[in-house]
């Protein structure tokens, strides 16, 4: 069996490497010439503890060619660069069935839909991983991938058929609380530890920012339909697990990059309009970081 990974980000290689270990064959397509070149002539470089692993993917360039061949495909990109590769997925995967996407947020759900003749999948990525290099990821976290089913999703492929106890996959039936989990989660963690520049655990070690927890957890489980107590414990476990590592908003607006704001609290923003519930803390962390993003972009622009 072919298959592919879009995306040469931690995730989408993360994925790759830990297949490439399986008897499949794996096709990385990412949308960088100097990527696709870095790992075609050094090979793809998994870090894990002490272990190191190199891989020869099948690398290809996402734009460049059909990619007919592919018999399961995991989009591993940004949520806000689904809508850009969706016309590739169309014309060059079209004989793609089964489709895994595994972003933070609920933003890019609304656009799938046009993806008609496939079965989807939705994920939540619980692993730790960090980009090293083009060609070189470090694991910094053993996790799993949940999957549930979203649309047509009954008829495709087993993804747990991949799972390996290195690399586990899980099986969800509701697609909806894995991904509200998730999100209440990420609102909380991702934009307070970004403008506090903090670790996860420093949230829980001072009673201020503590405070601010609550309050942005409460709104958005009150959002999302959640039942706020279980959430919360959720919440500080991953919190507490994840207490060294950095929070993938925080690694973005270091790097200067674009964060995942619109996708995690803007949804959430949009869903409490539609409801008509006041997030008024929710409100504020969503300002603050797409002040930073327009702050950072200036000073780009302005040399
Ligand atoms: O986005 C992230 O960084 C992670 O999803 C999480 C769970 C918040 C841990 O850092």
């Amino acid at each position: 069996m072919k298959i592919g990974v879009i995306g040469g980000g931690a995730i989408g290689l993360l994925f790759t490497a830990y297949l490439s270990k399986s008897p499949h064959d794996v096709v990385l397509c990412v949308r960088r010439e100097i990527q696709r070149q870095a790992i075609q002539t050094m090979g793809l470089t998994l870090n894990f503890g002490t272990s190191v692993y190199t891989c020869q993917p099948d690398v290809r360039l996402l734009s460049g060619r059909d990619h007919g061949d592919i018999d399961v495909l995991i989009v591993a990109v940004k949520s806000y660069d689904v809508e850009q590769v969706m016309p590739e997925i169309g014309e060059r995967f079209s004989r793609t069935r089964s489709i895994l996407f595994v972003q933070n947020g609920m933003q890019h759900l609304r656009i799938l839909p046009k993806l008609q003749m496939h079965s989807i999948y939705l994920g939540v990525v619980e692993h730790g991983a960090l980009k090293e290099s083009d060609h070189s990821i470090i694991h910094t976290g053993l996790g799993q991938t949940k999957i549930a089913p979203y649309l047509d999703g009954h008829s495709g492929f087993n993804w747990e058929k991949l799972s390996k106890e290195d690399f586990p996959f899980t099986y969800q039936n509701d697609w909806y609380a894995m991904l509200s989990e998730k999100l209440h989660i990420n609102a909380v963690i991702n934009p307070l530890t970004a403008i506090l520049k903090v670790n996860n655990g420093a949230l829980l070690a001072n009673p201020y920012w503590f405070y601010l927890m609550k309050q942005v957890s409460k709104e958005a489980c009150k959002v999302l339909n959640i039942e706020d107590h279980e959430a919360w414990k959720d919440l500080v476990s991953v919190c507490e697990n994840t207490s060294l590592n950095k929070s993938s908003m925080l690694r973005d607006i270091e790097n200067n990059r674009k964060t995942e704001i619109d996708a995690i609290n803007g949804f959430l923003l949009n869903a409490a309009q539609q409801k008509s519930i006041e997030v008024p803390n929710n409100q504020f962390v969503y300002q603050v970081i797409k002040g930073m993003e327009d702050h950072m972009e200036s000073r780009e622009n302005n040399g």
